[in-house]
């Protein structure tokens, strides 16, 4: 399953996914669901991970003003050297001007905090970039417990067995300590997705299953809420809708 990412090509995938005029479809009720998460919930964390970031930053945006520290973790080198190039501010680096604005503008505190304000408190705050592999116990090299965990389209499109999914899942539950969140996402109902042509597999997995795996990785019963949103912009692409979920561990 891993070999599929050998193909993997960072700027590929910022150019087809995150260079649109606006916020894409499926990022846009990302950030729906954490800010209405966020309002609901009224707390702070000390420490959050991405898994599975890929060359993005976008996702912990919202997060940024309630945060202490900020870790990312992807699978390979060359999307985390993709985010060290934007956290030095690179002439090569992704442009997420766009995504920041907006976002700003969706959380409605654009008239209390600039862009580049967002932006200089994001860099200030991610602590560490680091390897993972959601297939491992061990996912990541630090024994780190965090208050938050968020995974986006990472162990879904990480393999193209459900079983392997099932474990993933579990595996990255376990990153977070007692009481705290997970918050994911994931293509529904296929077996694939494309970057620039080529393809990567997804796990198939829909809304049920996506509860059930939340289910038996630890988590309130009452706490998981799994909602699909459509996102027809992608459908040539392999998906046209997705799965959001949270859930509070025990
Ligand atoms: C579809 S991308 C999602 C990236 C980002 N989260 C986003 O939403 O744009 C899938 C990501 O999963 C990562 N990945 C693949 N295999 C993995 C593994 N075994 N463990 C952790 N991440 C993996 C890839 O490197 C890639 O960054």
């Amino acid at each position: 399953m891993k070999d599929s990412y050998g193909q993997w090509q960072s700027k590929a995938y910022l150019k087809q996914y995150y260079s649109t005029d606006h916020i894409a479809e499926d990022e846009l009720h990302i950030f729906q669901f954490i800010l209405k998460f966020l309002k609901r919930e009224n707390q702070k964390f000390d420490k959050i991970l991405d898994v599975g970031c890929g060359p993005t930053i976008h996702h912990v945006l919202p997060f940024v003003p309630l945060v202490d520290e900020v870790y990312l973790a992807d699978y390979l080198k060359e999307n985390l050297d993709e985010i060290d190039k934007w956290l030095k501010n690179k002439k090569d680096a992704h442009d997420w001007s766009t995504y920041i604005k907006e976002e700003l503008d969706i959380e409605g505190k654009d008239a209390i905090e600039t862009p580049q304000q967002r932006t200089d408190l994001l860099r200030e705050k991610i602590v560490s970039l680091l390897r993972c592999d959601v297939f491992q116990k061990k996912v990541i090299p630090i024994d780190i417990k965090f208050s938050l965990v968020t995974s986006f389209f990472c162990v879904d499109c990480a393999t193209s067995s459900k079983k392997e999914w099932y474990n993933g899942v579990r595996n990255i539950s376990e990153l977070i300590e007692p009481s705290g969140w997970i918050i994911l996402s994931a293509l529904r109902n296929t077996d694939k997705y494309f970057v620039n042509g080529k393809q990567f597999p997804s796990a198939n997995v829909s809304e049920d299953d996506v509860k059930s795996a939340l289910e038996e990785s630890g988590f309130h019963i009452s706490t998981i809420e799994v909602e699909v949103r459509p996102v027809p912009m992608w459908e040539a692409e392999g998906f046209n809708s997705i799965v959001i979920a949270c859930a509070q561990r025990k």
